[in-house]
């Protein structure tokens, strides 16, 4: 169970947030609960704080989900075992019991099981950097849960999914499997291949199997999704380029292909994931704080100018006109007067000068990125306002400095005839 005060807290989000946000919020929040009687350096604390984290996840995650279909919280029941119970707090309402089917119940188990723990990912590594400094171990898996988010992490099965949606028929395979193969084409099977894993992955095995059986178990003939998956894996198993390069079905798209099947929404996939993962984040962040540790600092290859004169901050401000304008004579070209900047309220452009007069007269937005020195600007138009009356019109650029990634404005005001600006 989770205190109740959670309900409210959950209760703040939007019906339509993403569970995974959700989840960074309120596992994050759990620090609010347990910080005063917490000791990182206490082992026995750890170890029920390791026993609340993993014991929790899957309520809140069933929380995460309820919230969004407008459904009430169900408890769980001590009398399930741990993938039962998540079933149960996921399906279950108040009016109906969820029957649990042990197969489906064993599918969950080995996805938690398989997803437990694998060496330093990235939500692994990310736990362990924020545990480093001592920060309370909540806070460090709610860091772990926002690193997986990322469809790069945790997102593989949710591609699975995507990409089956893309096929979209079981006619349109061959073709997919044929761009899959081409070299010139960016698209990729998902759910096949591993960084690591070159022969095959064993957690894929695993899945593979729970796959069949979970199929079975439901019948996939009325699901099309589900049936176009069966036969894109038996092409890629059999097609000689997938088996020469070692491509096999990995665990993500099993995975993602069971958690369809069970009617878990695509949204979901990560956050059982997180749950899964938990274990192994905070297995990670016990080990570590319980023993010799350091702060995690990476070091950093700078890759940038070589060398850059110093210039005083009250001075930066005038780097870039002083680079980009000169001070000339004041009838040849548009007045101008920049906001903000010093000393330069009568400047005069000097190489914008003729971008600046075509983007008035063709009233083109953007300007090409023009080079001064080592340096990189380009000039783009804002809305042009004219002053009723005065016959004084009034255009305003912005040049972006492409080294300091910072627009400056410039206003360039002249007097009828107007500019034949059309469009803003
Ligand atoms: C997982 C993955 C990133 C591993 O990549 P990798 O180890 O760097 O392997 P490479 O990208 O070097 O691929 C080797 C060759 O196989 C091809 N290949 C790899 N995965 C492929 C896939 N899923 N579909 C089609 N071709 C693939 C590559 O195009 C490359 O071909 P080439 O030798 O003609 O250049 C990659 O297989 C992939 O993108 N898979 C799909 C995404 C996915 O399922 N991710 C979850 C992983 S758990």
């Amino acid at each position: 169970m989770v205190h109740e005060k959670l309900r409210t807290f959950i209760e703040g989000f939007r019906r339509e947030a993403h569970p995974m946000a959700i989840m960074c919020g309120i596992v994050g929040a759990l620090s609010a609960f347990y910080h005063n009687s917490l000791d990182i350096n206490n082992e026995e604390h750890r170890r029920r704080t390791a026993l609340r984290l993993i014991a929790k996840m899957p309520t809140l995650a069933a929380m995460s989900y309820k919230y969004a279909r407008g459904e009430p919280f169900v408890y769980p029941r001590n009398d399930l075992d741990y993938a039962e119970n998540f079933l149960h707090m996921m399906f279950a309402t108040p009016c109906e019991d969820y029957e649990i089917s042990p197969v489906i119940a064993r599918a969950m188990d080995r996805i938690l099981l398989l997803h437990a723990d694998h060496e330093q990912n990235a939500s692994t590594s990310t736990v362990r950097m924020a545990g480093s400094t001592g920060a309370n171990p909540y806070a460090c898996v709610a860091a772990g849960i926002a690193a997986l988010w990322g469809p790069a992490h945790g997102g593989a099965n949710e591609a699975v999914l995507n990409m089956l949606d893309e096929i979209g028929h079981e006619r349109n395979l061959d073709k997919f499997v044929a761009k899959a193969k081409d070299r010139d084409d960016p698209f990729r099977l998902m759910g096949f291949g591993h960084r690591v894993y070159k022969s095959y992955d064993p957690r894929a095995k695993v899945m593979q199997q729970t796959c069949d059986e979970v199929l079975n178990e439901l019948g996939v003939e009325d699901n099309p999704t589900l049936r176009m998956a069966q036969r894109l894996e038996k092409i890629a198993l059999e097609d000689s380029y997938f088996v020469e390069k070692r491509l096999y079905p990995n665990v993500d798209f099993y995975s993602g292909i069971i958690l369809k099947a069970i009617g878990i929404p695509v949204e979901m996939f990560t956050v059982i994931f997180a749950t899964g993962r938990t274990p192994g984040w905070i297995a990670h962040w016990n080990e570590m704080i319980g023993g010799a540790y350091r702060l995690g600092r990476p070091r950093q290859l700078y890759q940038g100018h070589q060398r850059r004169d110093f210039v005083p901050v009250g001075t930066l401000l005038c780097r870039l006109p002083s680079r980009v304008w000169s001070f000339a004579s004041r009838n040849t070209a548009p007045r101008a007067s920049a906001s903000g900047i010093h000393g330069c309220k009568s400047a005069l452009i000097r190489p914008f000068e003729r971008s600046i007069s075509s983007n008035m007269a063709g009233c083109s937005p953007q300007s090409p990125v023009q080079r001064d020195g080592d340096s990189e600007f380009s000039l783009s138009r804002l809305p042009q306002t004219e002053a009723p009356g005065t016959g004084r019109v009034t255009n305003r650029f912005g040049i972006r400095d492409q080294s300091f990634s910072r627009v400056i404005r410039l206003e360039v005001s002249q007097r009828l005839p107007p500019l034949a600006c059309t469009s803003a």
